[in-house]
């Protein structure tokens, strides 16, 4: 139907994005194979067609530490330059076949330094990618580090130092805090920011209110001093903090899709759409880990689309927002516009 078709053809921005997530099941074989490693075959749902071929999907999730645990199993293939380099330039083919045209995207760069790989083969691999994507679509990007709640509060801190050269060279553009959440409290983590700002980041996110309590958020406001929200619904479903995230004016990265396959919404209904757009809570809408959940940007759209029948002007409003609270430059801005 028309608006649908509106929805669909609207060019959008994607401000959280990992790029381990948007590795499809064909990359990670190919990757698996000329790496000599065995096909991840238990993480994988089969399908065999009529000819006998068969195609992957990876399999559906418990909850987010279930899907953690897939998403660090699946980036075990990626061992070299190359590797990083057709992950990062295989989600800017999917990223334009989406419409999108500026991506702000985590890399989990301590992850493969703990590993034993080179950070430069992570980081300017990666920057190979999303450079000759940019290239052939004119698709923007930013990369983006992260504080990996998983690992220690010190050991946060070191992975700072490890993107510090990526900083300096303009590589890594912001900071965020990923990964499991639950009984990881942001202001555990207040020495990596105070690093990270030591080092020169300004632009500060992180992920809060996904499964952990609101409280998280405002302790990621207060404590960590970030601008931005990723998932947040927790901090969303909660009137002050809601209130809060309105009058400040931050941006919150919706997931919507992700939320629901890592059941932390039984329904995109819980999701207070239409109450954000008419309090002005400022929000985006994205894939999160789009391979690993079989569902991409367009897909988050169609389905908020669909579940709270928004109009032409609420999507203008989403798009406009979405591009001012991007960090993309204001000239890249004023483009997109
Ligand atoms: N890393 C990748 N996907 C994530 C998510 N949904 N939450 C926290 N960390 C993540
Ligand atoms: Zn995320």
């Amino acid at each position: 139907h028309q608006q649908e078709a509106f929805v669909h053809a609207l060019r959008r921005v994607e401000l959280h994005v990992h790029i381990e997530g948007a590795m499809t099941p064909e990359l990670l074989f190919k990757i698996a194979k000329r790496n000599g490693f065995e096909m991840e075959h238990d993480l994988f749902d089969w399908t065999t067609h009529p000819d006998g071929s068969e195609t992957a999907m990876y399999k559906e999730y418990t909850d987010l530490n279930q899907f953690l645990n897939v998403y660090t199993k699946a980036t075990e293939v990626l061992q070299t330059r190359q590797d990083f380099s057709d992950l990062a330039h295989e989600y800017m083919c999917n990223a334009h076949s989406h419409g999108v045209m500026h991506a702000e995207i985590f890399v989990d760069v301590q992850t493969y330094v703990d590993r034993g790989l080179q950070a430069d083969d992570v980081v300017h691999g990666l920057e190979q990618g999303f450079r000759k994507g940019q290239q052939e679509f004119g698709i923007s990007y930013l990369m983006l580090g992260c504080a990996l709640r998983h690992l220690s509060a010190d050991q946060c801190v070191a992975g700072m130092e490890i993107l510090r050269p990526y900083h300096e060279k303009g590589l890594i553009h912001g900071m965020g805090l990923c990964s499991m959440e639950k009984g990881q409290p942001p202001s555990k983590f207040l020495p990596a920011f105070q690093r990270a700002r030591e080092i020169g980041f300004e632009r500060f996110t992180a992920h809060a209110g996904e499964d952990g309590p609101a409280a998280y958020v405002s302790e990621a406001l207060d404590v960590l001093g970030v601008t931005r929200i990723d998932h947040g619904i927790n901090g969303i479903k909660d009137e002050e903090v809601f209130e809060r995230l309105s009058r400040q004016g931050t941006m919150v990265t919706l997931c919507p899709l992700s939320n629901i396959a890592l059941n932390v919404i039984d329904h995109l209904g819980e999701l207070p759409i239409r109450k954000m757009l008419d309090n002005d809570l400022k929000f985006s809408i994205n894939s999160d880990d789009p391979a690993l959940f079989n569902s991409w940007i367009t897909d988050n759209f169609i389905a908020i689309h669909k579940e709270h029948a928004l109009s032409k002007a609420d999507w203008i409003k989403i798009s406009h927002d979405s591009i001012h609270g991007s960090w993309a430059a204001q000239e890249r801005k004023e483009e997109m516009q």
